[in-house]
């Protein structure tokens, strides 16, 4: 295990491998109504955030709030079944605390999903999207966070998005008959879901779709070396013209309605990297 780990994921990472001895070699966040696909683990067992070490809970309904060990078409996986969200007042460094465990369990890739509004126009609710690139606007800084930014500036972002992966992921889509857009996500801290103005402001920034979460995550799993790839499912189209508004119990169902087809590519992307181990 790294050398460099600091006391709390040490703590953390005890706890669970106390708990159940395990390395994982995908890590997979399953965002709001995305629980479903923990469903599918083999030989699995969960510990909830609340009882590890230095983990925030999550209070945001639709998300379980447990971590999940287990096989995932033939891989040995971790879910993190739910994440807790800068929304409910924890910092950026504790919303990217489960990608330092899990990456210091030995996960190299991370798959993370998650429940989005629609920006582009072209979009419908229940659209499936992988994300290209994204818009920061939790300013999440990751390694360059605000203590460092007053003495270094930061070189400009590489894409966090592992490129083949994307390919893969639209190659395993058609395969499977199954819609899959590509786009930028746009990150903002909610916890309401936009005005019709706001809507339009977003969708003028150029993203395809906007959520309140991913960020934090992604940000730690690059800086940590780990390949990385995130969809969201579009919950719910930006209304900018008509006053109809978004609600939160309205995307976790369409969460549970739309999960299954991005569970599909999850596993088969799965399934074709246990055939093909590096
Ligand atoms: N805005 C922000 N976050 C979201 C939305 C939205 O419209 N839908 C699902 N998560």
């Amino acid at each position: 295990m790294d050398a460099k780990l600091t006391p709390r994921v040490d703590q953390a990472v005890a706890y669970i491998l106390n708990k159940r001895l395990w390395q994982p070699s995908v890590a997979i966040v399953l965002g709001s109504g995305l629980g479903d696909l923990a469903e599918r683990v083999e030989h699995r067992e969960c510990i909830a955030y609340c009882d590890i070490p230095h983990f925030c809970s999550t209070h945001a309904s639709g998300h379980a709030g447990q971590f999940v060990t287990g096989y995932l078409s033939g891989l040995p996986v971790v879910l993190l079944q739910g994440r807790a969200h800068r929304y409910e007042g924890i910092a950026n460094h504790q919303a990217s605390f489960p990608i330092e465990c899990v990456r210091a369990m030995g996960a190299k890739l991370l798959v993370t999903t998650n429940a989005a509004g629609g920006l582009n126009t072209r979009y419908c609710v229940g659209d499936l999207m992988v994300v290209d690139s994204h818009i920061d606007f939790l300013w999440a800084r990751g390694l360059w966070g605000a203590e460092r930014c007053q003495t270094q500036l930061a070189p400009s972002r590489v894409p966090p998005y592992d490129w083949s992966l994307i390919q893969t992921a639209h190659s395993i889509a058609r395969q499977l008959g199954i819609g899959l857009q590509q786009g930028c996500y746009l990150a903002t801290l909610g916890p309401t879901y936009e005005t019709r103005s706001e809507y339009r402001m977003f969708r003028w920034t150029g993203a395809d779709a906007v959520g309140m979460s991913t960020l934090p995550e992604v940000l730690a799993a690059q800086r940590l070396g780990m390949e990385v790839l995130a969809f969201s499912v579009i919950t719910n189209v930006a209304s900018t013209d008509i006053p109809q508004s978004t609600t939160h119990d309205e995307v976790v169902a369409l969460g549970h309605a739309a999960g299954p087809r991005l569970m599909r590519i999850i596993e088969t992307l799965l399934n074709e990297r246990a055939g093909h181990p590096d």
